[in-house]
Parts: C-alpha cells; structure tokens; sequence
C-alpha cells in the first residue's frame, strides 16, 4: 500500500475520534514515536489536558524564540506543576541567532518580509526540525477556524517539510467550544488573553486585537502577508 493510501486510511479511521480518543489511539499506534509542539496558546492548553489527565506517553515540547513573552514562559512553569509533567524545550541555534542579530539589527524582522521569515526560520523553524527528528507523528494545536489559509487542512496530512505525519486533533473545534472547555476543566492560559491577545507568539510580532478583527490580525500586524512563520508550510 502506498504512503498515501495508508494516510488516507489513518484519516478515515481518525474522522469520527474526538480529541482524547485520537491521541489515545495515535499513541497507541506509533509507540515513542508521538510528540506535541506547544505554543502554550489555548488550542495547546487543551491538548496538554488531554495528554497529561490520560498519561499519554507523548512528548510535550516548546520552541523558546529567545522572544517570548514572559507570561509565556510563566505559563510554561505553572503548566509543568500542574500537570506533573516536563516541557522540553527547544533553543535556536546561538550561532544563528548571534549572525542574524548582527546581519539585520534586534528587530531587523520589521523592515521585510523576507528578514521576519529568516528571522522565524531561525528561532523556530530549525529547532523545530531538532525536535522532530527521529519521530513518526507531530501533534499541533491547529484549527481550520483561525484562518482562510488553515481552512483546509486535515486532521491527519502528511508534513512534506519535515517528512512527518501530522495531527491536528482540534482541527474542527470551534472557539467558543475551547473556551467553554478551558473554563470547564480549569485549564490554566496566558493571562494575555483576557487583555485581547487572541493568537500569541513573539512579544515584539505579537499585539491584542480589537472586537471584530480576525483572530491572526495581531501575529505580524505591519505586515500583509499569508501570517504564517514556516511551522506549518503548505
Ligand atoms: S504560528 O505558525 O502562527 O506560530 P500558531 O501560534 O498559530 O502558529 O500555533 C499553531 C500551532 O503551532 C500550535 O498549536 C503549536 O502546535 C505550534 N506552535 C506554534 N508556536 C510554537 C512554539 N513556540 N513552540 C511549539 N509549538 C508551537
Ligand atoms: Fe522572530 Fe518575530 Fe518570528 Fe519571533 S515571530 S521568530 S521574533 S520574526
């Protein structure tokens, strides 16, 4: 049976799985060979819940830009304590970031498109690969809601880039329903969404969104472009 084939099959079997049974049984599937990237963003709170409260054996990790903002990171600790459970996290490349640093200025990523994409590549797009290397499955927090660009995805895609699969188990999750989940469960989140940060990356590529704005409007506001940093290349 070819790759496709065998995708194709995965993302029948996963269609009709909510959220926890998916990761249960993905686990279960590639044993060792799961792991979760998180943002500490809302989608990834939720998952972490999911993951923890059923002992799953998948990897939780966390790309540290360098940029971050410090609730973030705060929030990254209190989530450890919570839920008795270790966050690797992953670093740039020094060299990198030391060369991009003297190459284009600290905040050399609003001046192009082109210097914020290298700049993302760096921080986030490279140890991302460090941390994917090795293993079958990559889980993301990604809706097909938080934007025209994510509508399409699947629940289970092949990841070209980082010759990985991925699983996306909040795919069709709506907002409201993840809100009403985090308050149910008392899912601790970034103190930064009750002051109208919706999406929340970089501090200095990051700003709170006013009532009515689409909900990526603050990730790279200066800019008109797709919004996306290279983590999720289609
Ligand atoms: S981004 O591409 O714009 O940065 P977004 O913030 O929407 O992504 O998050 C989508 C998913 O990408 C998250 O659910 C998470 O799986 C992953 N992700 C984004 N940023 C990070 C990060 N700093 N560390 C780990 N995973 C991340
Ligand atoms: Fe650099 Fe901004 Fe991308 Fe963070 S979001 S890696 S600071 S360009």
């Amino acid at each position: 049976m070819s790759q496709k084939q065998n995708l194709f099959d995965l993302e029948a079997q996963f269609q009709s799985l909510s959220a926890d049974a998916g990761l249960a049984l993905i686990a279960e599937l590639f044993p060792g060979k799961v792991v979760f990237s998180t943002s500490l963003g809302q989608e990834d709170q939720v998952i972490t819940q999911l993951i923890a409260t059923q002992n799953l054996p998948i990897q939780i990790f966390s790309l540290d830009t360098g940029r971050l903002f410090p609730e973030t990171l705060e929030l990254l600790a209190r989530t450890e304590s919570k839920y008795k459970t270790q966050i690797k996290v992953y670093y740039p490349e020094t060299a990198s970031v030391e060369k991009w640093v003297a190459d284009k200025g600290i905040n050399g990523f609003y001046e192009s498109v082109e210097n914020r994409k290298s700049c993302c590549y760096v921080r986030k797009v490279e140890p991302l690969k460090r941390a994917l290397a090795g293993n079958a499955v990559w889980v993301t927090g990604l809706r097909a809601e938080q934007s025209a660009n994510r509508s399409d995805m699947k629940r289970i895609e092949w990841d070209e880039a980082n010759q990985i699969i991925k699983y996306n188990p909040l795919l069709d999750w709506t907002f409201d329903q993840m809100i009403t989940y985090i308050e149910e469960q008392r899912i601790p989140y970034n103190p930064l969404h009750d002051q109208g940060f919706i999406s929340i990356g970089c501090a200095p590529c990051t700003r709170a969104i006013l009532p009515g704005e689409d909900a990526r409007a603050g990730r790279w506001w200066w800019e008109d472009s797709k919004k996306e940093c290279g983590l999720h290349a289609k």
